[in-house]
Formats: C-alpha cells, sequence, structure tokens
C-alpha cells in the first residue's frame, strides 16, 4: 500500500508523513531529501556538467547518504532548499529521480512524499493527500520570507516539467490551525477506509 502525500513548502508534510508512517507501521520516503542531494552537488560544483544517474543516493534509516557520505544536515540548508528547487526543473533529472523513487517503493507499505507522488511517481497510489496551509504559517515553519516562499511555489507549480498540482483525486487536508495529532487522525482515517 501507498500513501502519497504531497504538498507545497512548509506545509508540514515531513513531520506528518513520518508520523503516519510510524502510525501505520509503514516505511517513510522523502523524496525532496533526493532534489536536495541533486542541488548540493550542483551547488558545489557549478561549472561541472551534472549526471543524476552517476549519483548515488541512499538512506539508512533517517540518514540521507550522497555518495556515501552522511548529507542529513547539509541538505536542510535554506540554500539546499533552493538549488533543490532549481534542479526540479531539470527533466533529466527528474526522470532519473522518479525511476529511483518507483523502484524504492515497489515492494512493502509506503508513506511518500513529495510535490509529484501523487500525479507522477505513483497515479495508483491508493491514497493520495494534498497537504496545505496558510503561506504565511508555511513561510514561519520554514523561517523564510513569505515572499521568498512564494516565489519557490510558483517555481515548483510553473515548471513544465511535473509542475507541482494536486492529483485530481487528492484529499486536500489543511493543516493551518490543526494540531499533528489531528492531521494524522485525518490520514490514517483515510487509509482505515480503503483496508
Ligand atoms: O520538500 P522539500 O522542501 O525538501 O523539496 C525540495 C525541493 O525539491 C522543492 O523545491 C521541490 C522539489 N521537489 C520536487 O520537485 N518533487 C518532489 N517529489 C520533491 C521535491
Amino acid at each position: 500500500m501507498l500513501v502519497a502525500l504531497d504538498g507545497p513548502a512548509g506545509a508540514g508534510k515531513s513531520t506528518v508523513a513520518r508520523a503516519v508512517a510510524d502510525a501505520l507501521g509503514f516505511t517513510y520516503l522523502d523524496t525532496g531529501a533526493m532534489y536536495r542531494c541533486v542541488g548540493l552537488r550542483a551547488a558545489a560544483r557549478p561549472d561541472v556538467p551534472l549526471d543524476p544517474a552517476a549519483l548515488d543516493i541512499a538512506f539508512d534509516g533517517d540518514r540521507v547518504l550522497l555518495d556515501g557520505e552522511d548529507v542529513s544536515t547539509a541538505i536542510r540548508t535554506p540554500e539546499a532548499g533552493l538549488a533543490a528547487s532549481r534542479v526540479a526543473t531539470d527533466p533529466a533529472i527528474r526522470s532519473t529521480l522518479v525511476d529511483l523513487q518507483r523502484k524504492i517503493i515497489a515492494d512493502g507499505d509506503w508513506v511518500a512524499e513529495g510535490r509529484d507522488i501523487g500525479t507522477v511517481v505513483a497515479p495508483d497510489a491508493e491514497i493520495k493527500v494534498w497537504l496545505t496551509a496558510d503561506p504565511e504559517e508555511r513561510a514561519r515553519r520554514r523561517e523564510i520570507p513569505v515572499a521568498e516562499l512564494l516565489e519557490r511555489d510558483e517555481r515548483d507549480a510553473s515548471r513544465e516539467s511535473s509542475p507541482m498540482k494536486p492529483a485530481a483525486d487528492a484529499i486536500e487536508v489543511d493543516t493551518t490551525g490543526l494540531s499533528l495529532d489531528e492531521v494524522i487522525a485525518r490520514i490514517t482515517g483515510l487509509v482505515g477506509s480503503v483496508r
């Protein structure tokens, strides 16, 4: 079974996806971390053309490994987020990462979090959730100005290659003003209804 959890930056996807995976005994996949790894490499060597297929991106529990190096902390900076959002517009990078994501989720029960899980990576996912929150609340959670967040939204939503948008059959959950427990209950309830 797959729970696809998509939505804009700062909607609370990572926290919610981790908690829902824990509650259900599913494994959590953070696809944003994969784009952040590519962003990190691209930002470090802007003069070298990047071959995404040559990068070794792996997860070891909560750790993210890039070519064997633990980049779990390095990928979380605002700069790495910005670099990720830039490389995420490249169709070759997207298709390499989407292939890898499909391989990872092929077996077992997963909560996969990203922007295009329900639309591109796994259009057959049993449960699709589009997680949102007010821009002010999202910017506060990310500790970035609202203008920067809206710029990120705009870039993610307007790119030609798999723009960020809810799947037609996604269920929208607006987390503004909801507690984490309320959000988890809503999503695990959806899973319970199809099992
Ligand atoms: O969720 P995040 O902030 O870690 O994502 C970092 C960037 O990667 C974000 O700008 C959008 C992009 N991304 C994407 O295009 N598709 C995904 N499935 C996940 C993230």
